[in-house]
């Protein structure tokens, strides 16, 4: 068993997941899921903020199970051991803290980083990370049975090739952006199209659209 994915990104009307003004209306949408977890790209948290503040003795720590605590585990995969800036989001207002998806290329220092800090972290896969293992993993040892995804297309494109999105729910925003910036679906590569069937459309702060769609099956 592994838990439900859903695909949540926001692009322009051309399909660009950059270029637009960030209303926040994608964390409103983002909300209704009531997933467990986020499932972030690697480059998505790397790429987050320009500067980020050093670590500090908190760092180290693993955050404090409080009752009543709400906040999300966020999941990122990071098989190239990029990460060092993940002090910043942990323990933070929307982060409870991360768990990390690695695979038996990572290097072995940055698994050494991980755990002087207290992170929790996954190995699957040979060269990229397993992403079918490491669902069942979090389904089966941390409970999670909603996760949705914080991905520029990358992530969620390997996602859809291997069958592990159950929905998509796109946040269009009014604007065109153009070839300056990646397209959600860019490096989606399918061997048949994927068969999709519309659950809902939702016309969001007069221009805005939230349209979301199951998966169903690969078509032949
Ligand atoms: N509009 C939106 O909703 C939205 C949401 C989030 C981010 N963004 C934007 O998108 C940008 C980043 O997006 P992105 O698409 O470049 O990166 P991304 O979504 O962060 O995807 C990168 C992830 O894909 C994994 N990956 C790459 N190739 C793979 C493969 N062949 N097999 C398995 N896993 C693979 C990488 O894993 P490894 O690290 O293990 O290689 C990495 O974790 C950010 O700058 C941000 O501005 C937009």
């Amino acid at each position: 068993m592994r838990p439900k994915v859903i695909m949540h990104t926001q692009i322009s009307l051309d399909g660009c997941v950059r270029g637009f003004i960030d209303t926040g209306i994608y964390y409103v949408v983002a909300n209704r899921f009531n997933a467990d977890m986020v499932l972030f790209g690697s480059e998505t948290i790397y790429t987050a903020a320009e500067q980020y503040p050093p670590e500090t003795e908190k760092s180290f720590s693993k955050p404090l199970d409080k009752p009543g605590d709400n906040r999300l585990m966020w999941v990122v995969p990071d098989s190239r051991g990029r990460l060092r800036n993940l002090h910043v989001f942990r323990d933070s207002e929307y982060c409870k803290d991360f768990i990390v998806l690695v695979s038996r290329s990572t290097p072995q220092s940055y698994l050494e980083y991980l755990r002087e800090r207290n992170y929790d972290y996954i190995v699957t896969g040979d060269d990229h990370v397993d992403y079918a293992k490491a669902l069942e993993i979090l389904y089966e040892k941390y409970n999670c049975s909603i996760i949705r995804t914080d991905s520029g297309g990358i992530l969620t494109n390997v996602l859809l090739e291997q069958g592990l999105i159950d929905e998509i729910s796109l946040v269009i925003s009014p604007c065109l952006v153009g070839t300056g910036e990646p397209h959600a679906f860019r490096s989606l590569s399918l061997a048949n199209s994927i068969a999709l069937k519309m659950i809902s459309f939702e016309l969001l702060d007069d221009d805005h659209l939230s349209i979301i769609y199951k998966v169903l099956r690969n078509r032949d």
